[in-house]
């Protein structure tokens, strides 16, 4: 199934399109080719942020599923079905499906690819990581998070990795206090991810969410003090740092290439790279994660 020779992924072949029951609402921009942009505020009142909980709650539980299916020898469209059905049956519409184009109800991504791979009949083998990103909407509010699990038992340079994109996550929320710029974020990740030698992804970023999926509001995960929006109580963003066992080149990137499919990132030199995301509130002593099971 898709590897190459050299054992490197290649394009699968996708599944039907899965149906959303008629009775669960849909985002604006399903049935159409982007948003519409939004105009709203990053800063929710409380109300609000429960609901986002809720949303998030549900994409968290969704997440859980999927990872209890995660063995070898299943496929990312069979762990596609699982997030669909889960989100359906908890009244929920999985954000993803539709959004821009992307065909699917949530986004795999396995070894070499950095984020948006989509769901096929690529068959999972031990050793591999792959990140489950998933994204639950429902009363008007999308909660955003994702993790990376391991397939069977992979190296300790890639388990690693993985342990320490986590770690990588964490201290990018413990950097979060009202009053301080979203570049404290960045650069509480890249510090830590520079100890082992890891390259950051600059080029895909946190973001506010809540009533829009992406609000256009940046959260940079690398050390860049262009990034001012100072941090206020009861801002919603996405932390969602992407770590490579890749050389980071110059000024610190790391080369990638977007498949034909126009969604899946991969690093050019196939090097490994895990993710992990939540959603985040920022609140009066720091920050709250509202993407928990
Ligand atoms: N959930 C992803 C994020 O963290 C976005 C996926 S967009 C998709 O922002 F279209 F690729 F699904
Ligand atoms: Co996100
Ligand atoms: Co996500």
């Amino acid at each position: 199934m898709p590897r190459d020779a050299l054992g490197h992924l290649v394009p699968g072949t996708l599944s039907a399109p899965r149906a959303v029951p008629a009775g669960i609402r849909r985002p604006e921009y399903v049935g159409r080719p982007e948003p519409s942009r939004f105009t709203g505020s990053d800063v929710y009142s409380p109300a609000d942020i429960e609901l986002i909980r809720e949303s998030g709650r549900i994409a968290a539980q969704a997440v859980e599923a999927v990872g209890a299916a995660i063995r070898p020898g299943v496929t990312t469209d069979e762990l596609d079905a699982v997030a669909h059905e889960f989100l359906v049956a908890h009244g929920a519409y999985p954000s993803t499906l539709g959004y821009r184009g992307f065909p699917k109800s949530c986004c795999t991504s396995i070894n070499e690819v950095i984020c948006h791979g989509i769901p096929d009949d690529t068959v999972l083998q031990n050793g591999d990581i792959v990140n489950v990103d998933i994204t639950a909407f429902k009363n008007g509010m999308h909660g955003d998070l994702n993790k990376t699990f391991v397939v069977g038992s992979t190296t300790p340079e890639i388990a690693d990795l993985v342990e320490r994109t986590r770690e990588a996550l964490n201290r990018g929320i413990k950097a979060i206090a009202p009053g301080r710029e979203v570049n404290v974020i960045g650069r509480a990740i890249e510090s830590y991810a520079k100890r082992f030698g890891y390259g950051v992804i600059r080029d895909y970023t946190g973001h506010g969410v809540g009533s829009a999926f992406h609000s256009g509001l940046i959260i940079p995960h690398y050390d860049t003090p262009s990034f001012t929006t100072v941090m206020e109580v009861g801002m919603v963003f996405t932390i969602e740092p992407m770590l490579t066992l890749g050389t980071p080149g110059h000024p610190g990137t790391i080369a990638w290439d977007e498949w034909p499919d126009g969604w899946t990132v991969v690093t050019r030199d196939h090097s490994i790279t895990a993710q992990f995301e939540h959603t985040l509130v920022v609140t009066e002593r720091g920050a709250d994660i509202l993407t928990l099971p």
